[in-house]
């Protein structure tokens, strides 16, 4: 099986981190987010994939090349403007073999979803395309997918407005499709799968089914969620890939290369140092602190819930908890930064602010 992956949207929810660097690229204790999903395909046994683009996919190209580094292929699908979702998928279907069963993820989800069992599904029930389900508590923000107790879907709901769906089984982002289907999408047009697509096949009674799953799931397109799963891989809730050594026996503290922290700075697990990071005396690098490399962390300050991309700077007393921040930043002395805050890229915040 070959899998498409869809990554081109703009990811503005995750906006400034996204101002310069893709949604499905953020960093991710230590990898770009996307090597956990090439990672997921490949304990599948799947190692063609179709990366499809739209939005700088130059930095796509630069990062992944040809895929051989993850033991995988690489081939990437171009859009000149953005297709909708399943335009793109038509467009990747380039790629593929009309006879061929393929899977599709979109580009900002982590998940363990069993994909094997999912793929037997779609061939025992002859289905024309399989929609993987996920459980969430507030379902408005995803497509609701509703079925009958056989798992047969009968309704697409995109984006509830209040008081509309009945269900907390939502659309995962993770299909398998009857390349076959391809050729009903309308080439070079913006088109929906979850708006139009998917409503099309359910009134024309075609054969869509449903894989429902309580494995780790997660959307990471907005700060709130891309916090969460960083904590959730920690906590060892889905599989991880490696990323450094454990610094301390049995704990959950790693740590890349060449780190130095002074013989006076706490270091508390779960958490994880990228390499040559430094860390000052008195500075309590707290639980769920997730630091990129090239950190240097001042005396006195403290990190807590928070996630530190490469070469962020950190002044004496500065206090950071709760948020994320993005490369080569600066943190002044003496700084509070307040959860839910966002830094992007080379912010630089004057000593003694609160932000
Ligand atoms: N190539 C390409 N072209 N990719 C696109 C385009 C496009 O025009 N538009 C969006 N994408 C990609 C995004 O990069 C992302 O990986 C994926 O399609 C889904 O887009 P999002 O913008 O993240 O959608 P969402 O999170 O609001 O909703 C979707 O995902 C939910 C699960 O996380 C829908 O599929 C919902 O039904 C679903 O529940
Ligand atoms: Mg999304």
């Amino acid at each position: 099986m070959k899998a498409i992956i869809l990554v081109g949207g703009e990811g503005t929810r995750l906006r400034p981190l996204t101002l310069h660097c893709l949604k499905s690229m953020v960093p991710m204790l230590g990898h770009a987010f996307l090597e956990y999903q090439f990672a997921f395909l490949r304990q599948h046994g799947i190692r063609d994939i179709i990366l499809s683009t739209c939005h700088k996919p130059e930095l796509l190209r630069a990062a992944f090349g040809t895929g051989r580094r993850y033991g995988i292929k690489l081939h990437y699908a171009l859009e000149s403007q953005p297709l909708g979702t399943a335009g793109a998928i038509r467009n990747a279907g380039k790629f593929i073999n009309r006879r061929e069963t393929v899977v599709v993820l979109n580009g900002d989800i982590l998940t363990d979803i069993n994909l094997t069992r999912m793929a037997a599904v779609h061939r025992g029930q002859r289905s024309v395309l399989t929609i993987g389900l996920t459980w969430v508590e507030d379902p408005s923000a995803y497509g609701l997918v509703q079925t009958n107790q056989a798992g047969r879907v009968h309704s697409f709901l995109e984006k509830p407005s209040p008081g509309e769906g009945q269900t907390h089984w939502i659309n995962s982002g993770v299909y398998i499709f009857d390349s076959a289907i391809f050729d009903q999408i309308p080439e070079g047009e913006n088109y929906s799968s979850e708006r139009q697509l998917f409503p099309e096949l359910l009134s024309a009674g075609q054969r869509v089914w449903s894989f429902p799953s309580r494995d780790y799931w997660m959307d990471i397109g907005t700060p709130a969620k891309y916090l969460q799963a960083h904590q959730d891989i920690l906590e060892g809730r889905m599989f991880m890939l490696p990323i450094g050594s454990v610094a301390k026996k049995n704990s959950k503290l790693y740590m890349g290369k060449r780190c130095r922290f002074h013989s006076t700075a706490e270091l508390s697990s779960p958490g994880i140092l990228g390499d040559d990071c430094f860390v000052a005396e008195e500075a309590r690098i707290g639980e769920f602190a997730v630091l990129g490399s090239k950190v240097k962390v001042g005396p006195h300050a403290v990190i807590r819930h928070s996630v530190i991309w490469d070469g962020v700077d950190i002044g004496e007393g500065a206090k950071l908890s709760g948020c994320v921040i993005g490369s080569a930043c600066r943190i002044g002395r003496f700084v509070t930064v307040r959860p839910g805050s966002v830094l992007g890229q080379g912010t630089i915040i004057p000593d003694y602010s609160v932000v």
